[in-house]
């Protein structure tokens, strides 16, 4: 998926990126799909379930749209329409930069294999609407998705 992820940037042309599954396992299944009309992107959560485990490993692989020197995380998280949280997160900042990957130039690939410090909380049963954007230190955007995640 990463890999075919990569092979197939650009090109949009207004038709909705595939969804792709993120993780299905433990009774938690995770779908996304790429809301940037430019590209589509890999991520993969390696032990999906739904009593979370902290410091999670992901997988994700996309060609930077931006520069990177500071990258931020926006979260939002609905549930039948209604929002229920909003979480901004850090990714890169200047002097401290916390991933391989921060400061990396527009038109460079990103492929990061490791964990990203989340706490561990158990999500309960139901279906629910996540928006996801990266974006950077001056909001252009870097990746943005949709995702609908069920746990039953
Ligand atoms: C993403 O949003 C579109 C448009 O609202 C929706 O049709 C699609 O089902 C969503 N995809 C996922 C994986 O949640
Ligand atoms: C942000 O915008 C400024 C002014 O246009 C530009 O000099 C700078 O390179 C931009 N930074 C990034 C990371 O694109
Ligand atoms: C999250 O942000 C949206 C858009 O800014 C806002 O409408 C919503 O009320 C916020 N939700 C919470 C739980 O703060």
């Amino acid at each position: 998926l990463l890999a075919w992820a990569l092979l197939h940037p650009g090109g949009g042309g207004g038709e909705a990126w595939p969804t792709h599954t993120a993780c299905r396992d433990g009774g938690l299944e995770v779908l996304y799909q790429s809301c940037d009309p430019l590209q589509d992107f890999g991520f993969s959560i390696d032990q999906c379930s739904k009593q979370l485990k902290s410091n999670l490993n992901i997988r994700f692989g996309l060609i930077l749209r931006e520069d990177i020197k500071e990258l931020f995380f926006d979260i939002a998280l609905l549930t039948k329409g209604s929002s229920i949280l909003n979480f901004s997160y850090p990714v890169c900042e200047g002097d401290q930069p916390k991933f391989s990957f921060c400061g990396r130039r527009k038109g460079e690939q990103v492929y990061y294999a490791g964990p990203v410090n989340n706490p561990g909380f158990i999500v309960l049963r139901g279906e629910y609407q996540v928006l996801l954007e990266l974006y950077n230190e001056n909001h252009s955007i870097v990746a943005c998705a949709n995702a609908t995640v069920i746990c039953s």
